[in-house]
């Protein structure tokens, strides 16, 4: 077969424009299947931050009659890694102050329906055989519900490509009202439970589950949750009925980005023959953080979205008894008003002890995960998750919930798996305070018996988890779904 053609659209890519996890795949991901041969192309809005950073591009294409959407252009230019890049510039939806998805109060853009409409639709006419471009992908790669309206519009075209759709994460859904439909003009036969009607809305999300030929998700443990009522979020009945054509991928990282060796954030790089390198990171955060300098405290360390599917809530109910230990917090995050709220005032009440930054800072989480002792993600769900993957690389052995990607990529600290060499942090069942307690407890016990500890973050920094093994698995989907 040539070389196989892919269109990866995303809504962000890092580190042009990153909220979360999203970006790091959406960077890492296309160039590792480029490095096995597989031309992938990444299509992503052309918000404010995207603009100001494209320095060369080129017109490609220019949309004028979408129905329903307002005009806007195709611009060619590459990104990170020498990747491909088509941004989707229509500056009268993405061209604004704010976030992608919200404005800077935090409330959801009024027109997301019309702005990731715009892009499920050009990926699709991209995907078609009367695309403007005089490159044809084999096989479009959609991601969340950004891009789930591909598929459908996929479905209802000629000479249109298959499509796979990957779910980062499972709640969100772009559900919006039933009018929609006719507004983005899908036929309105698809507003049914066999189409992409949801409890009386429409869903980008379900759209992709429902017509997308091939289901993606960031973990093998995540592919199976999903079939069950309590991680479903609805879509369980669903997901079942599609298992078949449902594959779980552990995500990687990009070990470029994230390699204590050569991290230019650090104040000292270090690697497992020379871990002195840590602790100079450690005492660097102590410092910039306002922490007392205490070396052989153990510093537990977190770099979050402040929400409910992080579980810091409960962190934060045990934080003043951690003290006692004694331990120090540091964290780095931004979200949910009241969880921000908390954390300063914890802040406020144990100066020296625990410390907080509100906000988002590529710079702090590096230095974080570097001068950190463990990195703690007592996450409700976790689809993958990539920072409890960074920690391991940083010899910063994670404590966390055991639920989704993180159940596949951190081994429990027991005598066993320590003897065998296959722990990599410490894991809990059951979200109550108590059972994060005793976790963090149990590494603290360890990190005092020097020996284990060096073993145990030997053990951490030996895993592979750059993105070879899975982007061999995302081509033999699509190769599966081509073959099909
Ligand atoms: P999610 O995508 O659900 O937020 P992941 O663990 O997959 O969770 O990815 C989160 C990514 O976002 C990581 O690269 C993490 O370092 C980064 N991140 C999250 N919050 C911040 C922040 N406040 N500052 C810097 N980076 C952050
Ligand atoms: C989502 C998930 C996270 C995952 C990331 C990248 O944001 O919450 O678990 O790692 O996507 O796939």
């Amino acid at each position: 077969m040539a070389e196989l053609k892919v269109l990866f659209a995303t809504s962000e890519v890092a580190p042009l424009i990153k909220t979360g996890g999203l970006a790091d795949v959406s960077s890492a991901l296309p160039a590792a299947l480029r490095a096995i041969g597989v031309d992938v192309r990444v299509l992503l809005p052309g918000y404010n931050q995207v603009m100001a950073k494209l320095v060369q591009y080129q017109v490609v294409a220019t949309f004028d009659d979408l129905p329903g959407f307002p005009s806007a252009r195709l611009l060619s230019s590459t990104m990170a890694h020498n990747v491909p890049l088509l941004v989707l510039d229509c500056p009268s939806l993405y061209q604004r102050e704010g976030g992608p998805y919200q404005n800077a109060l935090g409330h959801d853009w009024a027109d997301n329906a019309l702005r990731f409409g715009l892009l499920s639709q050009v990926a699709a006419v991209l995907g078609c055989s009367d695309s403007p471009l005089s490159w044809h992908p084999d096989l479009v790669h959609c991601n969340d519900w950004q891009t789930g309206l591909t598929p459908a519009y996929l479905h209802f075209a000629p000479g249109a490509v298959p499509s796979i759709i990957a779910i980062h994460n499972l709640a969100f859904q772009g559900n919006f009202p039933p009018v929609t439909v006719q507004q983005l003009h899908l036929p309105t036969s698809c507003f049914s439970i066999d189409g992409l009607e949801f409890y009386g809305n429409m869903s980008f999300l379900k759209a992709g589950l429902f017509y997308a030929d091939h289901i993606t998700t960031v973990s093998p443990n995540y592919a199976k949750e999903i079939q069950q009522e309590e991680l479903g979020f609805g879509m369980q009945g669903l997901l079942t009925m599609r298992r078949d054509s449902l594959t779980g991928i552990l995500n990687g990282i990009d070990t470029d980005e994230w390699n204590p060796e050569s991290d230019p954030y650090l104040v000292k790089q270090f690697n497992s023959a020379n871990m002195s390198g840590k602790a100079a990171n450690k005492e660097a955060l102590q410092r910039k953080m306002g922490l007392n300098i205490e070396p052989d405290v153990p510093l537990l360390g977190v770099v979050s979205r402040f929400t409910h599917q992080k579980g810091l809530d409960l962190l934060l109910d045990i934080a003043p008894i951690l003290t006692e230990f004694p331990v120090q917090l540091v964290m780095l995050g931004k979200g949910d008003a009241q969880l921000q709220k908390t954390a300063r005032d914890l802040w406020r009440h144990y100066p020296g002890k625990i410390s907080a930054v509100i906000g988002f800072s590529e710079e702090l989480s590096h230095l974080i995960e570097a001068g950190a002792d463990m990195f703690v993600m007592p996450s409700r769900f976790e689809p993958c998750g990539l920072n409890q993957l960074y920690s391991q690389c940083y010899g910063t052995p994670p404590i966390v919930h055991a639920t989704g990607g993180l159940v596949d990529s951190v081994v429990d600290c027991t005598t066993e798996t320590l003897d065998d060499g296959t722990a990599s942090g410490f894991t809990f069942d059951g979200m109550t305070d108590e059972n994060l307690y005793t976790a963090i407890r149990r590494a603290v016990n360890l990190y005092h018996v020097k020996n284990k500890w060096e073993t145990l973050r030997k053990n951490c920094m030996a895993k592979n988890f750059s993105w070879q093994s899975s982007a061999q698995a995302y081509r033999a989907v699509y190769l599966k779904v081509l073959s099909a």
